[in-house]
């Protein structure tokens, strides 16, 4: 593998190989982190990179573009089918760029989203203030009612809604782990006559497998997603819209030439390829276990009287409150695990008494354990290891302990070259 590189480029090649290393021997659990097949990783490192196919399928700027029609129509369609989704747009560079893109598509300058609070779950592109995006629109936020359960609360969701006159009601999050009442979103969008959007980035994969609700089934207009994270896919964008041709047009417009240039073919083409495996049955049988895999390490911090946000988890991931239970800052904890071998990352928690910068939170998850074949038995032990670890983390001898059981973990459960 990489043998042009290496002749070439010893710097790159020795970047590649440590990946490689890296991946191979340690454990990933990073919730929005997954290792794509060996079809998809060649869809991407393919020839399509060398074309320039500005526009749509059949509508391009520049000539030669039978085959990245082909497979730009194959992405679509896959998406349609797999989401339920009349239109599709498969262009968009990363999930924030879907995100911004549909933002221009809906709305004027000036204009009101209700989207989720960034300590409560919500992601940065949903309007932080450090976005540029709030330079040209007003963003208000809802939050949880209660972080113990998770629940969101409707009601003031509702009254900010009816205050504020948002023309986008936006569902949709990055930490946040239950599953929201998606009629109350469309029915309050309803009510003040706004587009209900989701971002179902972190849970593309477990809606496409049927391990989750899919909230075109409750009447959403819109879905922006990333195709990497629980999709399995490339790292990249998706705009879904349920019906409307008229909202289809204008995403269309904004993604090209409103916001990019020209689309990235080979990922185009790697998202296809993505879009086939999820499909396929073995997906459903993969996104399930990913649910069965986090109940299986809820179980052990809950043992271990961890508090988690919202109690708990009913999809992929887990917020769990480590310097409130622990006494371990979140950014020591990530710290820690690195060094045990286990990747995850800090994250802020809600009402949170830290810094951004150095959070109470942990964050982490089971779509990649689970790409590796993690069943329960083994995703309980990574929990077990992580508690041990943190619990111990002055002595080295432990943590060099818990770094061989965590590479040996890895090392029989080997990242194979095709999930169909
Ligand atoms: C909910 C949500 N939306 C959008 C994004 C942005 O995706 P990208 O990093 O591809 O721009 C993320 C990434 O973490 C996310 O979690």
């Amino acid at each position: 593998m990489y043998d042009f590189i290496k002749k070439q480029d010893k710097e790159v090649y020795t970047a590649l190989w440590g990946e490689e290393e890296r991946e191979r021997d340690g454990l990933e659990l990073i919730p929005s982190e997954n290792y794509v097949s060996k079809a998809v990783r060649e869809a991407q490192g393919s020839i399509l990179t060398n074309k320039y196919s500005e526009g749509y399928p059949g509508k391009r700027y520049y000539g030669g573009q039978p085959f990245t029609d082909m497979a730009e129509v194959a992405a679509i369609e896959r998406a349609k089918k797999l989401f339920g989704a009349r239109f599709a747009n498969v262009q968009p560079h990363s999930g924030a760029n879907a995100n911004i893109a549909m933002y221009f598509a809906l709305l004027n300058p000036g204009d009101t989203l209700l989207g989720m609070d960034l300590s409560h779950g919500g992601h940065l592109t949903h309007g932080h203030p450090v976005t540029y995006i709030t330079k040209f629109f007003n963003f208000v936020r809802y939050q949880m009612k209660n972080v113990e359960t998770g629940e969101i609360d409707y009601d003031e969701m509702r009254a900010t809604a009816k205050k504020h006159k948002p023309k986008i009601v936006l569902a949709g999050f990055s930490a946040y782990s239950r599953e929201l009442d998606y009629q109350k979103f469309v029915d309050i969008a309803r009510e003040v006559g706004a587009y209900s959007v989701i971002d179902i980035a972190h849970i593309a994969g477990l809606i496409a497998g049927g391990a989750a609700k899919n909230p075109f089934d409750f009447g959403f207009d819109v879905m922006t997603s990333t195709t990497h994270k629980t999709l399995r896919g490339p790292r990249g964008g998706l705009i879904l819209i349920r019906e409307s041709e008229e909202i289809a047009k204008k995403v269309d417009k904004a993604v090209f030439p409103g916001l990019q240039g020209g689309p990235l073919m080979h990922v185009i083409a790697a998202k296809a390829v993505a879009f086939g495996e999820a499909l396929h049955p073995n997906f459903k049988t993969y996104t399930a276990q990913i649910l069965k895999n986090a109940k299986a390490m809820e179980a052990v911090f809950r043992a271990g009287k961890v508090r988690m946000i919202a109690g708990g988890t009913s999809n992929h991931l887990i917020l769990a409150d480590v310097f409130g239970s622990l006494g371990i800052p979140g950014k020591e904890a990530e710290e820690v695990l690195d060094r045990a071998g286990i990747t995850l990352n800090k994250n802020v928690i809600a009402n949170d008494t830290r810094s951004p910068m150095d959070p109470s939170g942990i964050r982490f998850g089971t779509p990649a354990i689970t790409t590796r074949g993690f069943k329960e038995k083994e995703s309980a032990r990574v929990a077990e290891l992580m508690l041990m670890a943190l619990q111990g983390r002055a002595d080295k001898v432990i943590l060099t302990t818990i770094n061989s059981e965590v590479k040996a973990l890895a090392q029989a459960h080997p990242i194979t070259d095709s999930f169909v």
